[in-house]
């Protein structure tokens, strides 16, 4: 584990710099601030390189991918898109403990916000890009419920000038088949009974259509950028030495950030600009069902290896030695069973309900948990092994529980309602 940092600065005001603002002095020392840079939004990086689609950083392909996440026409019943469940003035959640569309989703929806910066995407990691993850929803009976071949003929009917500028031609060939037939090789056994009736060429161009939507789709969420939130203009002017009455953090706030970064150590999985590692780990948030416990990314490991559209397929862009994490996965250990991805803490304040099933309604549950977890529930005949625990018991007083809730609250970014990539497209 990671070395506790004990940030020590205090505040104390001083002179009158004009319209009512005040000049602030502190006694952060430079370490401190370094350090507290490190979380700022202003250092965010790029979005993570992407080797397995050449497209990620396209513009055609993000205004494209910008249509489809509001496509509506792209689910069984005409009313389910992405944004659905990612609905932008919900930071791109849907504000329910597990979604709904056609049926009810196993999960809680996380926010895309962040998933640009992360090299496996859902809770448990099943997929090992933005453009595979994507690929998923679409098939999912209880999601848009559609199959490849249908999204395949949507965009030979409405998109196919801007796909075929961006990607390649689809090959006319498919274009009735697509039409008349309803085939995937993940659906009802009807739909997998006609795929297999197609002949390799005619799946494979299907699925190379398929991928495309997928890679669009990672474009448009790689354009998704958040505005500072109270923490970041706290943090920036600190480093920059214009700390005032308006950006400071109150008192309990800079407490809650003091313990996070300190004794709570919060920050040795919430790190970086976005607040999360984006590793796996076990913080025995409560069961939802203990007659079927989710084993999370233990379950994600033969998921990814089984899966068509991974780094290494042949829908990918990439060489398959610079296909690292799946070259590298970790596919054993007691640390994998019921754990699941570091979600960042941008926005926390806005995007209750919490955890993978959405298990806490509140803040103040999630904390109460963290001050006293309950271990990860072990069932001999469910787990292969027993599970790994990564968190200790805090003993916070009720004040410390309030001030780091406090300072979750400083990580909330404006909704800037002039940025167009978090509205519905035009057209
Ligand atoms: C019915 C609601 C619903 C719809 C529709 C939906 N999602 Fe999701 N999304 C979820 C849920 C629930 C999860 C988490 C599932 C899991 O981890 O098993 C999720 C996870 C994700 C993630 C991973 C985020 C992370 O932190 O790991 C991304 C990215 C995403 N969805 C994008 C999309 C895109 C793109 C579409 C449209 C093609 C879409 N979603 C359609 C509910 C939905
Ligand atoms: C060992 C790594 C680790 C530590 C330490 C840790 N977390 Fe987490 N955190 C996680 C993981 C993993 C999840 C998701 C767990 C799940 O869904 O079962 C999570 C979930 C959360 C959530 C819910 C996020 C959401 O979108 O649903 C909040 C809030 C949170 N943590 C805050 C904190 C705070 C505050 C602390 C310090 C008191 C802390 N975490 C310490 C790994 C950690």
């Amino acid at each position: 584990m990671r070395k506790v940092l004990y940030i020590i600065g205090s505040i104390a005001y001083a002179s009158l710099i004009g319209c009512g603002e005040q000049k602030v002095e502190h006694d952060y020392s430079n370490a401190d601030i370094q350090f507290l840079s490190n979380l700022s939004l202003t250092n965010l990086s790029a979005p993570l390189e992407s080797e397995s689609n050449q497209y990620s950083d396209s513009l055609a392909a993000a205004k494209m991918g910008h249509r489809l996440f509001f496509d509506s026409d792209l689910s069984s019943n005409g009313s389910v898109s992405c944004a659905t469940c990612h609905q932008p003035a919900k930071y791109f959640t849907d504000g329910l403990k597990r979604s709904v569309a056609i049926g009810m989703v196993k999960r809680n929806a996380p926010s895309v916000l962040p998933s640009a910066w992360s090299h496996w995407q859902f809770w448990d990691g099943r997929k090992d890009s933005l453009w595979s993850q994507a690929l998923g929803p679409f098939e999912d009976p209880s999601e848009h419920n559609f199959s490849r071949t249908k999204v395949a003929n949507h965009i030979i009917k409405n998109y196919r000038e801007p796909y075929e500028e961006t990607f390649t031609v689809i090959p006319e060939s498919i274009y009735s088949i697509v039409q008349e037939i309803d085939a995937t090789p993940l659906g009802t056994t009807r739909q997998k009974s006609l795929w297999r009736k197609l002949l390799p060429e005619q799946q494979k161009a299907i699925n190379q259509v398929f991928a495309n939507v997928g890679k669009a789709l990672m474009a448009y969420q790689r354009q998704l950028k958040m505005q500072p939130a109270k923490f970041d203009g706290f943090v920036d002017a600190l480093s920059t030495n214009s700390l005032t009455s308006s950006n400071v953090l109150s008192n309990s706030e800079q407490n809650g950030m003091r313990l996070f970064l300190g004794r709570a150590n919060c920050v040795s999985c919430h790190n970086g600009p976005l607040f999360s590692n984006f590793e796996f780990h076990n913080i025995g948030a409560p069961e939802s069902d203990k007659q079927q416990v989710d084993l999370g990314r233990f379950s994600a490991i033969s998921a990814l290896v089984n899966d068509e559209f991974t780094c290494l397929s042949e829908y990918s862009d990439a060489e398959p030695e610079n296909c690292m994490e799946m070259r590298f996965l970790k596919k054993k250990g007691p640390e994998l069973v019921g754990a699941f991805k570091t979600p960042s803490l941008r926005n926390i304040g806005k995007t209750a309900p919490y955890m993978q099933t959405g298990q806490f309604d509140t803040l103040e549950q999630v904390i109460s948990h963290y001050d006293m977890p309950t271990p990860p529930y072990y069932n001999r005949l469910q787990h292969p092994s027993r599970p790994h625990f990564d968190i200790l018991p805090l003993k916070l007083s009720e004040q410390e529980k309030a001030d780091l809730i406090s300072f979750l609250q400083t990580l909330t970014s404006p909704i800037d309602s002039d940025d167009l990539w978090w509205q519905a497209p035009l057209e």
